[in-house]
């Protein structure tokens, strides 16, 4: 077979070589990639965001037999139902089950509807009513901008002030564009054991009737070592989590997976695809804190590593609607990726810096933001390395990645140095 998978990140590139793997794929394209996907794929210069553009080029190249459509931008505007209006195969849900990420009002509007356990909350059009609601519920309180804003849109506010403050800017000043003109605002959940609340991401394969969870894994999103400073796009996972058990997998399977499978079923908006649970461990049991459309970026670079099963077979039993009829194996051990940005990211940051790679023994590199310059690796984005390291557990594979990270270096690089701490005792 030939895939092309959609995306330029770590999460893209985690995926291509989970398939590289595969004894059935024969051809890789990556549309647009980075340096890392163009090693193992074809990189493909299309605008993956410009339907029209990527329609023509599925046309042009019927040797590819298959798309991933992993980021959630194409996924919300539909380039999965372009791609499949020409009779391609394609991984990833269609534009009208993509809403369970592309809009938060949706996805708790849905979850109130058919009880899913998540954070009581209130969606707001009107800036007057908003403003009331808060003053009303108190701090502390959690405000997210309807629409797609980068993982960006959230705001956990502390005190009283920080939320008015908070709903000025999204709602008045835009200052996440036209994601903020709904805004949902919401209970601040706790943590059963940890503030703020512990975290798990579960990722789950699903072909609209069958829901089969992958390994757990948690994210990293502060950019600040002990989960201070700003929100990121992620600055390191590992897998699996610490504090999950069987207990807690039935509940959300029994509670949550189960239920929203068959809800968007009930919805006319059949989900096939990965679907990502972002769950919390409160005191009255396992809550949502979000859906998302897709593969997490970077929970992916820790849990297809430990894929046993051929993840082209996966992709095809959820494409036909098989995921019941076959087995997916999972590696023992665990997974660390830590991630190494640039120098000041999140917020600016200059790219072009030259990379320089020494002994990383047997870990894994995933390319997030590189690119290839008069012939040398440098820095192409924020985020720009994964290092991915397995063990066999948490603590060596974490001692294996940063033996990694201590040889590779480029000018201002800057990452966490305690990936895979939290959550330790359970
Ligand atoms: P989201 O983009 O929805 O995943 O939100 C980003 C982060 O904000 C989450 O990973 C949580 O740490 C935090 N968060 C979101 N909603 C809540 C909530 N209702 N209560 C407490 N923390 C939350
Ligand atoms: N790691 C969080 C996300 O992919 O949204």
């Amino acid at each position: 077979m030939q895939v092309l998978v959609i995306g330029n990140g770590g999460r893209e590139h985690a995926i291509l070589q989970a398939l590289k793997k595969s004894k059935r794929v024969e051809k890789l394209y990556c549309m647009k990639g980075n340096a890392g996907t163009a090693e193992i794929a074809e990189n493909v210069n299309v605008d993956y965001m410009d339907a029209e553009a990527v329609k023509q080029f599925a046309l042009a190249n019927p040797q590819i037999d298959y798309y991933v459509v992993a980021p959630d931008d194409p996924l919300a505007i539909g380039i999965v139902d372009e791609l499949q209006s020409i009779g391609k195969r394609c991984f990833g849900p269609e534009k009208k089950a993509a809403i369970i990420e592309a809009s938060k009002a949706f996805a708790k509007q849905f979850m109130h509807k058919y009880n899913i356990p998540t954070a009581k909350s209130a969606t707001f059009e009107d800036y007057g009513e908003a403003l009331e609601y808060i003053r009303k519920e108190g701090a502390p309180i959690v405000l997210k901008a309807d629409g797609l804003a980068l993982g960006k849109g959230v705001l956990v506010c502390e005190t009283l002030k920080q939320a008015e403050e908070g709903l000025k800017d999204i709602m008045l000043n835009k200052s996440f564009g036209s994601a903020g003109n709904k805004i949902v605002i919401e209970e601040c959940m706790k943590g059963l054991k940890y503030t703020p609340g512990e975290e798990v991401s579960v990722l789950a394969f699903t072909d609209g009737k069958t829901i089969k969870p992958m390994i757990t894994s948690c994210d990293h999103k502060r950019s600040g070592d002990g989960d201070k400073g700003l929100n990121t796009g992620g600055m390191g996972t590992f897998s699996p989590c610490p504090f999950w058990t069987k207990e807690l997998e039935k509940q959300v399977m029994d509670e949550i997976m189960i239920p929203t499978v068959k809800a968007m079923n009930a919805e006319g908006r059949t989900f096939k695809g990965c679907l990502y649970f972002g769950l919390m461990r409160t005191d009255k049991g396992m809550k949502v804190v979000e859906y998302n459309s897709r593969f997490g970026d970077p929970e992916t670079q820790v849990v297809l590593p430990m894929l046993k099963t051929d993840l082209m077979d996966v992709f095809e039993a959820v494409t036909d609607g098989r995921l019941a009829d076959i087995d997916i194996e999972w590696e023992e051990g665990a997974c660390v990726c830590v991630v190494l940005a640039s120098g000041g990211y999140p917020v600016s940051y200059v790219k072009g810096k030259e990379i320089s790679i020494g002994d990383i023994g047997d870990c894994t590199l995933v390319h997030a933001g590189t690119a290839i310059k008069d012939g040398k690796l440098v820095t192409n984005g924020g985020r720009v390395l994964g290092v991915v390291a397995k063990g066999a557990d948490v603590e060596e594979a974490r001692k294996k990645a940063y033996a990694a990270v201590n040889n590779i270096s480029w000018e201002g690089m800057q990452y966490r140095k305690d990936i895979g701490i939290k959550y330790r005792e359970g």
